[in-house]
C-alpha cells in the first residue's frame, strides 16, 4: 500500500496509466520541487517504477526513502579547492554499512560549464584529486562508479581527456555518462561517438531532452530517443530531465512531464509506461502569486535547489 493513493495527483495518474510498457533501463532525474513536495510521489505512483533515480546528492530523496524497487545512484555534484577528508566516501560506506542497496555512483555534473549554467566548474586536476579521494576508492566496496557527466558540447570531449591526463591512470570509471540537449539526429550521432570512443563501457545518459520545441516535436523526439535507447545495448541507463512542472522548466514548457497544475503531460506518461493523457503543458501557471525563479540546474555546496 502506497500512502500517495490519497493524493488527487496519484487519483488523476491512476486513470491515465495503461498496460503500456516501461524500460528497466529507465531512471529519474528527481527534481525536488519545495513549492509542491507531492508532486515526488507521481513518479512511483505508476504500474512499474523507473528503476533506479539519483538527485545530484548524496543521499536518498526522502519521499523514496522506502522505495525499495527504485535504486538510488548517489552522485559526487562538484568539488572545491577547500574540500578535505571524503565525506561522500564516508556517507557512501555508511549508508552501505546500514544496508542500502547502492550498486553505482556518479561524479562531476557538466564540470565544463560554470555554476551559472548548472556546471559545476571544475579544473580537471581539482576534479582528479577529488575522485581519487573520494572515488576510486569505492570500487574496492564494489560499487561501479560513473565518468564525470560532462555536456555534449566540443568542451565536453576536451574536459574528458585532459582529466584523464591529469589523473595519470588513477581514475577508471567502469561506465561513461552523457548529457544531451538538442535534435535525435545529434544525439545519436554522439551517443555514437561516445561508443566508439569507448567500446568497453556501459553508457549512461543522465540528462538529455530536446528544448524549446513545439509540442508534436518534443513528442517525435521523446518517441523516436526512447525507443532507440530501449534497443541499444550499449546504453544500459537513461533519465530524461523532465520531471518538473511545465511554469518552471529550463528546458521549455513542452519539454516537462507534469503540465502547470503537475498533472502528467503525454511524455510523463509514456515516461511511466502509461498512454497519452492530453495534459498539455503551458509556461505560466495562474495560480501563482510570485514569479519563481527559473533558475533550474543549479545546486550550490549542499546540493540543494535554490528554489
Ligand atoms: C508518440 O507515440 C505515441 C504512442 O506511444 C503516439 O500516440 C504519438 O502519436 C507519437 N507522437 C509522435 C509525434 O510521434
Ligand atoms: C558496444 O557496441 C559494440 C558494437 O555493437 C560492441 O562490440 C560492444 O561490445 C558494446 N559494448 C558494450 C559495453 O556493450
Amino acid at each position: 500500500m502506497r500512502r500517495i493513493l490519497l493524493l488527487p495527483a496519484a487519483l488523476s495518474l491512476l486513470t491515465t496509466i495503461s498496460t503500456q510498457s516501461t524500460s528497466p533501463k529507465r531512471g529519474l532525474c528527481h527534481v525536488h520541487s519545495s513549492l509542491h513536495p507531492s508532486d515526488d510521489l507521481i513518479w512511483i505512483s505508476g504500474r512499474n517504477n523507473p528503476t533506479w533515480y539519483y538527485n545530484y546528492g548524496k543521499e536518498p530523496s526522502p519521499a523514496y526513502v522506502s522505495t525499495k524497487d527504485m535504486q538510488f545512484v548517489p552522485m559526487l555534484w562538484g568539488a572545491s579547492d577547500k574540500d578535505t577528508g571524503t565525506p561522500f566516501y564516508n556517507s557512501i560506506k555508511s549508508q552501505l554499512d546500514n544496508g542500502a542497496n547502492i550498486k553505482y555512483v556518479l561524479s562531476f555534473n557538466e564540470p565544463d560549464t560554470t555554476h551559472a549554467v548548472g556546471g559545476s566548474d571544475l579544473t580537471t586536476s581539482l576534479a582528479a584529486s577529488r575522485w581519487k579521494a573520494e572515488i576510486e576508492p569505492l570500487r574496492a566496496l564494489g560499487i561501479k562508479v560513473g565518468a564525470p557527466g560532462v555536456t555534449g558540447a566540443e568542451s565536453g570531449w576536451n574536459w574528458l581527456d585532459n582529466w584523464l591526463k591529469s589523473c595519470d591512470g588513477g581514475c577508471n570509471p567502469d561506465f561513461m555518462t552523457v548529457h544531451w540537449y538538442g535534435n535525435f539526429e545529434g544525439m545519436m550521432s554522439h551517443l555514437g561517438r561516445v561508443t566508439a570512443k569507448w567500446p568497453d563501457k556501459e553508457v549512461w545518459i543522465t540528462e538529455f531532452g530536446y528544448p524549446k520545441h513545439d509540442l508534436r516535436m518534443t513528442q517525435e523526439f521523446w518517441n523516436m530517443s526512447s525507443r532507440s535507447l530501449d534497443s541499444w545495448p550499449n546504453i544500459t541507463h537513461y533519465s530524461y530531465f523532465g520531471a518538473f512542472r511545465s511554469d518552471v522548466s529550463n528546458v521549455g514548457p513542452n519539454a516537462a512531464m507534469l503540465d502547470q497544475n503537475g498533472a502528467l503531460t503525454d511524455i510523463g506518461s509514456w515516461f511511466l509506461g502509461g498512454s497519452a493523457t492530453n495534459f498539455v503543458p503551458k509556461k505560466s501557471s495562474g495560480s501563482l502569486t510570485r514569479q519563481l525563479p527559473r533558475i533550474f540546474k543549479y545546486i550550490g555546496q549542499l546540493g540543494r535547489w535554490l528554489w
